[in-house]
């Protein structure tokens, strides 16, 4: 038992930038009936870890951010196939299991997102319902196994559970040198679409076609929706994966052929967008949101990444104690992938 024993953690109790982020011991968490201790090797960053930081504050005391945790189990405290010293990852979703799309094996309603409405990763242990608790696939190290859970989860709901992709369909994909995006061009190959690639950069461009992408648009230099529009012939794309938001919204759905879907669950950019409603009925369009997604679809998406068939893709690796320098560099976004941190 670990009981008493202080550990080191990243938490805040102010809103404001990453100065508000404080560094130092805070008690171990004791794990309660049903729940496991584990041993945090890395936790990756989410941009909901910045609107924490930034929104009011809603929690008592100082708040532990962080979402996605891969570690190592210390104790059980219930029924469970996990022994301490298993290597395990985390669904961030945690559902009420009570509402009615929890229920109908949908979304839960009322979730619960480790690491916003609990304490999360940004520490040396963390406490988690047991049966959030998975296997770390082998082939994975800590950071990989880390940048998975919150990203790939969300974007297998985007294309599968909302979009319902189909293979020989094609999917534009913004944002793809994010977590989300180079989660989604993964998943849609996997699935058999083709899928265009939005790149910031010449080397961006390099290192997205990497992950098999059919083609990529240079959208700083070249018209996206032009380009969209050469590659299918006039038709426009079956599905444009987006959370870039405000930025891209019209963009999108310009390049969306009739009966497209628009499936997001993001708006990085910005939240207000103006829109031709009109058009989106005159060609029978559909926009989704989307958010997170169920069990069942964790466990079909992990059951790849075991497989080896998906790999999250990790840019930058921070020391615990520099969270601060991590946050700064998800916040400026010139990453290529997640940003993580290792305890
Ligand atoms: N609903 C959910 O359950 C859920 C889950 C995960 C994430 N999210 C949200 O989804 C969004 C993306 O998350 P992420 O983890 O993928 O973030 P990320 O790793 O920072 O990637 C975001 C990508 O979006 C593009 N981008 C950002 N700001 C832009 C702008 N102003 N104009 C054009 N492109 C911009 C960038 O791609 P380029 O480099 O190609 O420009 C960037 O790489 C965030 O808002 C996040 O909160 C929601
Ligand atoms: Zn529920």
């Amino acid at each position: 038992m670990l009981k008493e024993i202080a550990m080191k953690a990243v938490f805040f109790d102010q809103n404001g930038g990453p100065e508000v982020l404080g560094y130092g011991e805070v008690s171990t968490p004791i794990p309660k009936k049903g729940e496991a201790l584990i041993k945090v090797k890395a936790c990756a960053l989410n941009h909901l870890d910045l609107w924490l930081r930034k929104r009011p504050i809603t929690f008592k005391g100082p708040h532990i951010p962080g979402s996605d945790v891969a570690g190592v189990v210390e104790e059980v405290n219930g029924k469970s196939k996990f022994r301490p010293g298993d290597e395990v990852i985390i669904n961030p979703a945690i559902p009420c299991g009570t509402c009615q799309p929890c229920k109908n094996n949908q979304p839960c309603e009322l979730v619960t997102i480790f690491g916003a409405k609990t304490q999360g990763g940004y520490a040396e242990y963390v406490t988690v319902p047991i049966p959030q608790v998975y296997a770390k696939p082998k082939n994975a190290s800590f950071a990989e196994a880390a940048a998975f859970p919150l990203t790939f989860l969300t974007a297998w709901h985007m294309l599968v559970g909302r979009a319902n992709v189909k293979k020989g369909e094609t999917v534009f994909v913004w944002g793809a040198s994010g977590g989300l995006g180079s989660a989604g061009i993964q998943i849609a190959k996997n699935r058999g679409a083709r899928v265009i690639a939005a790149a910031r950069s010449k080397e961006a461009g390099e290192k997205i076609k990497a992950m098999g992408v059919d083609r990529t648009v240079n959208y700083t230099e070249e018209d996206a929706v032009q380009q969209v529009k050469n590659y299918t012939q006039g038709k426009g794309v079956d599905i444009v994966f987006d959370s870039v938001g405000a930025k891209t919204w019209n963009a999108s759905l310009a390049m969306l052929r009739p009966h497209g879907k628009l499936v997001y669950a993001g708006t990085t950019s910005g939240d207000m967008v103006t829109f031709d409603a009109s058009d989106v009925y005159y060609y029978q369009q559909s926009i989704l949101g989307a958010r997170m997604g169920t069990k069942k679809e964790f466990e079909m998406v992990l059951k790849l990444f075991s497989q080896g068939k998906l790999k999250p893709m990790v840019d930058k690796v921070f020391p615990l104690h520099r969270a601060r320098e991590a946050q700064q560099c998800l916040e400026e976004g010139k990453q290529m992938g997640k940003v993580v941190l290792e305890m």
